[in-house]
Formats: structure tokens, C-alpha cells, sequence
């Protein structure tokens, strides 16, 4: 009784604070000009027309534009005076379409925490693993993630980066010039393309003895029978120690897709991953999950959130299997457990 008050509470207030600020916005107060009143239709039933740019291409063209969205946070991140991290690549990566999609987002779902919160916690986990002695970093769907050239790490890492090859091509034309820190390798590879992917892992696999992977952004893209058959490949080799995934809960996922699904489906990129078990959906794929982090929480610490939601940090993490209306978000630490 007090979960599902908690719930329908949650639901209320963010639609309601939702719609005050879309209401607000609509208002026009130019001199002469009377406000148009459009009739309140509630968020829920309202239909959005497909998110098209000015020459009529859908503003997410494929899955490789929402690497330039994400890259706008890192940017707008690195300029706060209270930045968790600093990429000072980030704004040149994002690019005007990066901020245009960012910009169209947020017509729809004004809360971007998420986002940033979620780069700080794969930075503390491959700092964490690369403390520890890992030697190679294999980065799936790296996008226009910096990293390489952004944090502190040593020499003598292996970093390797695999994803399609426009936004890789792109990325170094960007780049060209600087200098990462680590030993950079980039593999432009179709992740989908399973005898593929499995060569380059059995290859990388005997580059190391302690691999990190980390897939930030890349999972909830796929169907759950393309992670699990992507977990099991990358439990093949023995060096890969551990992973650091981004998860949903179905609750989430299905609110994301109320709100910016238009977006991703003009783009054929719908959500699709957000399972009930949360990190034990790796488990019977050789993954034992060590540790999750709570977005809400992580961003509560950071004082990313605004009153309401961090009211609502301070309720207990939903556990799995998680209902299915309930949103949370995370990232955990997976280790290898065969
Ligand atoms: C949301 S972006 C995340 C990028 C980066 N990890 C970050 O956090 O900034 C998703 C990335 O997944 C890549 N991607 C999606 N499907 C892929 C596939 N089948 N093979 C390789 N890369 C893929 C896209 O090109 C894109 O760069």
C-alpha cells in the first residue's frame, strides 16, 4: 500500500511539474501579440509528430548520432565549476547536431543528470580496476567517449575502442592533432557481426592478463538474447576479468520511451533492454555482478538533482526483479565467474 502510494506519487508530481513547465513556455508575451492559449492536453495523451531537422532527415539519423548526444553532457559537465570530471574534447565531438539533439531531448524530459552521472561512475570503476592492475581497457561502443585523452592513467595501459565506422572516422578527423595518454587502438567493427566480434576478443583476449570492458550506453539499444549472447562471448576469454555495464529497470525503460522514444524510433534505435533482474541477468552468462551504483543515489551525493528528486533518493533502491512500473537506473561492476 505505502509502495504503490510512493509510486502513483512519483508519477503525479513528475507530470505535473512537467506539464507547469511546458505550459510556461508556451506563453507568448511579445508586445501587441495576445498569449495563445492552447488547450491543456494532459503529457500522457499527447501525440508528438517525428522529430525531423529543417531538410526533413529524422534528428537521430542512426545509433551512431546518439553518441554525439551524450557527448553534450560531458561538455556542459566539464564547464560546471563543480565538475565530477573534465573532457575538454567533449564540445568539439558533440557538434552542432549533438547540441540539436540534446536541445529537442530536453523539450521533452528536462531531467539530464542522468547522463553525467553516469560517465562519473564508469570513470571511479576503470580507475578502480586500472589501481588494481588491470593492463587493457576494451571500450564497446566507445562513441566519441575521450577517454583515453582525458584521464589520469598510466603509460603503459592498452586502451582499445570498437564501434562503426562513420562515427570512428568521424572521431579522429576531431582528434587528429592530440595525443592520448595510454596506447590507443581503434577497431571499426560492427558489434552485431558475432564471428567477428568473437576473433577480435579471442585476439585481444591474449593481449592481457587483466581486461576491463566497459559497454557505457550500448545495452539498452540491443534485445535481451543479443546481450546475453554478447555476455557469453565476452566471458570466452580469460582475461576479461570484468565489465561495467549501465542498466534499467523495465519501469524506466518504458518511461524513457513515453518520453523520447519518437526520437529513437525516426532513427529505427528504439530502447529495448531493461530487465526485471537487473545485474543477475549476467549471471547464468558467466558475469556475477560485485557491485551496482544507484543513479539517484550517486547523484543525490553529487547534488545533481532538484528538490523533488532528491526526496526520492532517499527511498530504499527497488530491488530485483523490479516491478514493472517502478523507474531505477544504474551501473554495475560485473566479474567473471567462471
Ligand atoms: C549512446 S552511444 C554511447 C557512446 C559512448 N559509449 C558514450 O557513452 O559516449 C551508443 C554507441 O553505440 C554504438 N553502437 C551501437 N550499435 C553498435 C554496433 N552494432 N557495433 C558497434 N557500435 C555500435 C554507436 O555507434 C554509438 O557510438
Amino acid at each position: 500500500m505505502r509502495k504503490q502510494a510512493l509510486d502513483l506519487g512519483f508519477w503525479v508530481l513528475r507530470d505535473v511539474s512537467l506539464a507547469d513547465r511546458k505550459a510556461k513556455s508556451r506563453q507568448s508575451f511579445e508586445p501587441g501579440v495576445a498569449p495563445v492559449h492552447k488547450p491543456f492536453v494532459p503529457p500522457r495523451l499527447r501525440v508528438y509528430p517525428p522529430p525531423l531537422m529543417a531538410d526533413s532527415t529524422p534528428l537521430i539519423r542512426n545509433i551512431s548520432d546518439t553518441a554525439r548526444w551524450v557527448a553534450v553532457y560531458r561538455a556542459r559537465e566539464t564547464e560546471r565549476p563543480d565538475a565530477m570530471f573534465r573532457d575538454p574534447f567533449a564540445r568539439r565531438l558533440a557538434g552542432t547536431r549533438g547540441e540539436e539533439i540534446a536541445a529537442a531531448v530536453e523539450t521533452r524530459t528536462p531531467e539530464s543528470w542522468p547522463l553525467p552521472i553516469r560517465t562519473y561512475l564508469f570513470d571511479t570503476f576503470i580507475a578502480e580496476h586500472v589501481r588494481q592492475g588491470g593492463d587493457l581497457v576494451v571500450n564497446l561502443a566507445a562513441g566519441l567517449d575521450a577517454r583515453p585523452y582525458r584521464m589520469d592513467l598510466p603509460r603503459s595501459l592498452q586502451w582499445v575502442e570498437v564501434d562503426l565506422p562513420e562515427i570512428l572516422a568521424y572521431k579522429e578527423g576531431v582528434l587528429a592533432g592530440e595525443t592520448p595518454r595510454v596506447a590507443l587502438r581503434r577497431v571499426r567493427l560492427d558489434l552485431a557481426d558475432r564471428p567477428k566480434r568473437q576473433e577480435l576478443f579471442a585476439e585481444l583476449g591474449r593481449l592481457a592478463k587483466n581486461a576491463l570492458i566497459i559497454t557505457e550506453g550500448l545495452l539498452i539499444y540491443l534485445t535481451p538474447e543479443h546481450v546475453g549472447a554478447l555476455a557469453d562471448d565476452l566471458a570466452a576469454p580469460p582475461s576479461f576479468r570484468r565489465w561495467v555495464v549501465d542498466l534499467v529497470s523495465p519501469g524506466l525503460r518504458r518511461m524513457l520511451t513515453k518520453q523520447i522514444g519518437g526520437f529513437l524510433e525516426a532513427g529505427n534505435v528504439p530502447f529495448k533492454f531493461g530487465p526485471e533482474e537487473g545485474a543477475q541477468f549476467f549471471a547464468p552468462h558467466g558475469w556475477r555482478p560485485v557491485e551496482v551504483r544507484s543513479m539517484l543515489k550517486t547523484a543525490a551525493k553529487k547534488w545533481r538533482l532538484n528538490p523533488f528528486f532528491h526526496l526520492l533518493s532517499f527511498l530504499p533502491d527497488p530491488k530485483p526483479p523490479f516491478d514493472q512500473r517502478r523507474p531505477w537506473g544504474g551501473s554495475a561492476l560485473l566479474d567473471r565467474n567462471r
